[in-house]
């Protein structure tokens, strides 16, 4: 955790108002969830980890390396934000995994669940493809609305701010940041 932001500008490390959650924090919650899914689903299961694109890439990299289990990894896009710190509403998918669905254990891993709008409208579309199972694993989640279906693991309930850093951004910056800042 730095003790001090060091990088200037606009969008360095010292427009942050401060550290939310540190790397030494983030580390330790990730391998906890990670041995509840590896728990959760055991070894025979055809596990396919489905990473939200961009924000969770780092949290999907560290969060895999701890689940003890066969599986596979692939990757969906779905744009909702654009460059506004909130949210618009509409949800377009930019790209479609390549990997079945079809009767697989499919865990959908999402950096942070704000007004739920992404997942509420991703989920019925991953359904519609007839995995065996399908549940949401969040690092954050702010915990804003009551959710049709809440994600099964979440990493922390997060603070009504906004967040960047460990895969979130601010206009695709800070994404690089190893602990979760507000801005
Ligand atoms: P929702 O559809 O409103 O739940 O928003 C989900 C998506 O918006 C996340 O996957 C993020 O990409 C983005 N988002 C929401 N809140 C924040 C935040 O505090 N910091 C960075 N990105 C955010
Ligand atoms: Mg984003």
């Amino acid at each position: 955790m730095p003790t001090t932001f060091e990088h200037e500008g606009r969008l360095g490390e010292r427009a942050l108002k401060a550290v939310v959650f540190s790397a030494d924090e983030i580390a330790a919650r990730v391998r906890a969830v990670a041995a509840e899914i590896t728990e959760a689903y055991g070894p025979t299961e055809d596990l396919l980890v489905l990473g939200l694109l961009k924000g969770s890439f780092i949290f999907l990299a560290d969060l895999v390396r701890h689940i003890h289990l066969p599986l596979q990894v692939d990757f969906i896009v779905a744009a909702s934000y654009g460059n506004q710190r909130v949210s618009s509403g509409a949800v377009e998918l930019l790209y479609d995994p390549g990997a079945a669905v079809k009767d697989r254990a499919v865990l959908l891993v999402e950096d942070i669940v704000d007004s739920g709008t992404t997942l509420e409208r991703l989920i019925p579309l991953l359904e519609e493809r007839g995995p065996k199972s399908l549940d949401v694993c969040a690092l954050l989640h702010k915990r804003l609305t009551k959710l049709n279906r809440e994600p099964r693991w979440v990493g922390f309930d997060a603070p009504p701010a906004f967040l960047v850093g460990y895969g979130l951004d601010y206009s695709e910056h800070y994404r690089h940041l190893p602990y979760i800042g507000s801005l």
